[in-house]
């Protein structure tokens, strides 16, 4: 169980940040422009949100690119999607790199291009020494998906003789999953007005505090995630304890 925080210090700001980039698509509608027009809008927002995480003290932030659900959208959608997120990766890695950013992704690569998965392989590697920030991207991601790829893991290792099933806690399948070096989000903020977590962290969020804003992602700047940080500040975890 995590350790309540010393009620004698000031308010801590989450160490963890998880974002749900929504509303990108809405957002190009209303400028009567195509859809992929609000992801290119939207992956220059992702920029200022990083730069903006020292200050704040969010050492981890986590964003939801790509959701296993996603394939679902059109060809010309998804492929324009895959475009830009190789077109990212090329151009941001310099930036990233020098800016102290250590970058990581999660979800399944199996299904996505070679190509960008070198990328993705890369920009992990040349900023594995980073520590500033560390940016995790969540790239045909979905909670069920990778609660599945984890059991699967472990459940081989039970048949090898590696792991004895007596022995499987809560700690061996957090263990086992995508995000296993990260800690838990502490706060988990959804853009564009839906108050629905769409498959995103699932048992890692279990004791997270949850912000759903209207602001649609292209239009997300650094104050509104100050604003946010703050308010979680002032919020009261009890991680089920009784506060004395
Ligand atoms: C989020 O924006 C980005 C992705 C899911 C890739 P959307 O594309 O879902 O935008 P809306 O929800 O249709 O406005
Ligand atoms: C969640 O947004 C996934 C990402 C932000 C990548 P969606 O727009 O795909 O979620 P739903 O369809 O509204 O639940
Ligand atoms: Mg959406």
């Amino acid at each position: 169980m995590p350790a309540l925080p010393d009620p004698g210090q000031p308010p801590l700001g989450p160490r963890h940040v998880a974002i749900i980039m929504d509303g990108n698509g809405r957002w190009a509608q209303a400028r009567g422009r195509p859809r992929l027009f609000g992801h290119h809008a939207g992956a220059k927002r992702v920029r200022d949100v990083v730069r903006a995480c020292p200050e704040l003290g969010v050492k981890y932030l986590t964003i939801f690119a790509f959701s296993t659900e996603n394939w679902k959208r059109t060809q010309v959608e998804v492929a324009g999607l895959m475009s830009l997120f190789r077109r990212y990766i090329a151009k941001e890695t310099k930036d990233l790199f020098s800016e102290g950013v250590r970058v990581r992704f999660i979800g399944d690569r199996d299904r996505l291009d070679p190509k960008l998965v070198d990328l993705m392989r890369g920009l992990e590697e040349m900023t594995k020494e980073n520590d500033l920030v560390h940016l995790t991207v969540a790239l045909n991601y979905g909670s069920r998906d990778e609660v599945a790829r984890a059991t699967k893991l472990l459940a081989r290792d039970v048949a090898q003789g590696k792991l004895d099933p007596e022995d499987v806690d809560e700690s061996t399948l957090t263990g086992y999953l995508d995000t296993r070096v990260l800690p838990d989000p502490d706060l988990v903020i959804r853009t564009s007005g839906e108050a629905r977590i769409s498959n995103f962290l699932l048992w890692q969020s279990a004791y997270a505090e949850y912000e759903f804003v209207d602001t649609l992602w292209p239009d997300f700047s650094p104050e509104e995630l100050g604003r946010l940080c703050r308010n979680y500040g002032a919020r009261d975890r009890r991680f089920g304890a009784v506060r004395a």
